[in-house]
C-alpha cells in the first residue's frame, strides 16, 4: 500500500517545498500547476491525500473540491490558501475536506495534518478490504478431513505471533489461507502486505522488501518504503519463497533474527514489528540439498508448517467447491442456478486438477457460461476430461492414420469413463452394437 499525494498550485515555490517535505517523509509525490492537470493525475493514479489551492488559474479550488468529493470521494482533501478568510474554510470543511492551513505553510502543522489524513484513508481502505475479505470468495470451502485440520491449524496459530510457512501446489489455497491467518490474528486491523518473490526481479528484491534512501543506487531518485516497514504492526506475506535468490534470503533472515533492518543505501537501522507468513510450491528440503535454499531460514520460517494437499487427494471437497463456485458465478451473471446430473459431478470429481482448485474455479465458470440449460450433463463437461490429451497429440507429429487410432482411442475411453464402463450405454452412445464396442476396443488397445 503505497501512499500517493497530489499538490495542486500554481505557486512553484509551494510545489517544491511541499513535495521536498512530503518525499523526505517517504510518500509518493505528484503535482499540478493548474486543476485540469490535476484531475488528470487524479483519474491516472491512485492518489491517497491531496492538497489543494483555493486560488488556481482555472478553477476555483472550492468548485473543484465539490467536483472531486463527488467523483473521487476516498480522496482526503487538505485546502491551502494565502487569502483564506473563516466563511472559505467553513464552506470547504462543508464540502468534505478535512482539513484548511493557511500560507505560509508551517511545517509542523502539515505533517500533522498529513499523518492524520493517512491515518483516516488508511482505516477506510482497511474497512474496505475486510469487507471484501469477508465476502463469500474468501471463505475455505471443503469438508474433507484435510480442510477440517487446516481450518483448525488455523484457527489455533492466527492469534499467536507465530511463523507460518504454507505448503502446496500451484493453486490450492495458499493465499487463501495466508489471508485467513491475517484476518483471524490480533493484527487484522493493520496492514496485510503481500510480495510475490517470483515476480520481482532479483536485482529489485532488496529494496522492494527494505527500503531505499535517495541516490542508493541509479535510478532511485527519492527514498522508497519497503514491505516490512509498511507491513509494521501487522503481516507480511512472503509468497513463492522458494523462489528467492540466496542473497535476498540472508538479508530477509537477518530482518528475522533482529526484527531490524537498513533500507539500501541507509545507516539507520529500523526496528519492525512485523508477523511472517511465507508459502512456496517448492520442496524446500530439495531446494536446500540443491544449494538453492538457506538451511537457516527453513528453520527459521518452518515453525508452524500448513501442507494443504492437492484436490485429487481430497476428492469429496470436489462436489462442495463445484457447487459453491457455480452458485457464485450464476449469481453474479444474473442466471439461475444450474444443478449438476449426478454423473456429472462423478466425471468432476475424478479428474485430476493439476491447477487445483484455481483449475476447478476456471471449468465451472466455463460450464456456466457455456450451458444453457439448467441442469449440467456429463457431455457438458466432457472438455475437461478430452481437452488435455487431445492437445498433446497436437504437439506430435504423428502419420494421419496414427493420429486417427489415437483420437479415436480418446474418445472411446471418455466414453466408456462417462457411462462408468457400462457397456451397454457405451455402445448405445457410440450408436454401435455392443460385440463391435468389443473389438473397437481391442483395436485400439483399451483396457476393459
Ligand atoms: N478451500 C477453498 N475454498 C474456496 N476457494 C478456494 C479454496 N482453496 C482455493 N480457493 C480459490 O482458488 C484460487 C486459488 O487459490 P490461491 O491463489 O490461494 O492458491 P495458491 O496456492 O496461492 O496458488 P499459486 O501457488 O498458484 O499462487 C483462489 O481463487 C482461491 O480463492
Ligand atoms: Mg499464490
Amino acid at each position: 500500500m503505497e501512499n500517493k499525494i497530489l499538490i495542486i498550485d500554481d505557486e512553484k515555490n509551494i510545489l517544491s517545498i511541499l513535495s521536498d517535505i512530503l518525499k523526505d517523509a517517504g510518500y509518493s509525490v505528484f503535482t499540478a500547476g493548474t486543476g485540469e492537470e490535476g484531475l488528470k493525475i487524479l483519474k491516472k493514479e491512485d492518489i491517497n491525500l491531496l492538497f489543494l489551492d483555493v486560488r488556481l488559474p482555472d478553477i476555483n479550488g472550492i468548485d473543484l473540491l465539490k467536483q472531486i468529493k463527488k467523483e473521487e470521494s476516498a480522496v482526503e482533501v487538505i485546502m491551502i490558501s494565502g487569502h483564506a478568510t473563516i466563511d472559505i474554510a467553513i464552506q470547504a470543511t462543508k464540502l468534505g475536506a478535512y482539513d484548511f492551513i493557511e500560507k505560509p505553510l508551517s511545517l509542523e502543522r502539515v505533517k500533522i495534518a498529513v499523518t492524520h489524513a493517512m491515518e483516516k484513508t488508511n482505516l477506510v481502505k482497511e474497512k474496505d478490504e475486510l469487507i471484501k475479505i469477508n465476502a463469500s470468495g474468501y471463505e475455505i470451502l471443503g469438508e474433507s478431513k484435510a480442510i477440517k485440520y487446516i481450518k483448525a491449524q488455523i484457527e489455533k496459530c492466527a492469534p499467536s505471533d507465530s511463523k507460518v510457512l504454507i505448503l502446496g501446489e500451484t493453486g490450492t489455497g495458499k493465499e487463501l489461507v495466508a489471508t485467513a491467518i491475517h484476518t483471524q490474528s490480533t493484527r487484522k486491523t493493520a496492514p496485510f502486505i503481500k510480495v510475490n518473490c517470483a515476480s520481482i526481479p532479483e536485482s529489485l528484491i532488496e529494496s522492494e522488501l527494505l527500503g531505499h534512501e535517495k541516490g542508493a543506487f541509479t535510478g532511485a531518485v527519492s527514498r522508497k518504503i519497503g514491505k516490512f516497514e509498511l507491513a509494521d504492526k501487522g503481516t507480511i506475506f512472503l509468497d513463492e519463497i522458494g523462489d528467492m535468490g540466496l542473497s535476498c534470503q540472508a538479508k530477509v533472515l537477518r530482518v528475522l533474527e533482529n526484527g531490524e533492518f537498513e533500507r539500501v543505501g541507509g545507516l539507520t537501522s529500523i526496528k519492525v514489528d512485523v508477523r511472517i507468513v511465507a508459502a512456496t510450491n517448492k520442496d524446500l528440503l530439495k531446494e536446500i540439498e540443491k544449494g538453492k535454499f538457506r538451511e537457516d531460514l527453513y528453520y527459521r520460517l518452518n515453525v508452524m508448517p500448513i501442507y494443504i494437499p492437492p484436490l485429487r487427494e481430497r476428492k469429496t471437497d470436489i462436489p462442495v467447491l463445484a457447487k459453491h463456485l457455480m452458485n457464485l458465478f450464476c449469481r453474479e451473471r444474473g442466471l439461475p442456478t444450474k444443478e449438476f446430473e449426478e454423473s456429472a459431478m462423478d466425471t468432476l470429481s475424478n479428474y485430476s486438477y493439476p491447477g487445483n482448485i484455481r483449475e476447478l474455479r476456471n471449468i465451472i465458470e466455463r460450464i456456466a457460461i457455456m450451458t444453457q440449460d439448467e441442469k449440467i450433463k456429463t457431455e457438458d463437461i466432457s472438455f475437461i476430461v478430452g481437452t488435455k490429451k487431445v492437445d498433446d497429440i497436437f504437439s506430435e507429429s504423428l502419420s494421419l492414420s496414427d493420429a486417427q487410432k489415437k483420437l479415436l482411442k480418446r474418445y472411446v475411453e471418455t466414453q466408456l469413463e462417462n457411462n462408468k464402463y457400462d457397456m451397454k450405454k457405451t455402445a448405445e452412445a457410440l450408436g454401435i452394437e455392443r460385440p463391435n464396442l468389443y473389438r473397437k476396443m481391442r483395436e485400439l488397445g483399451i483396457q476393459k
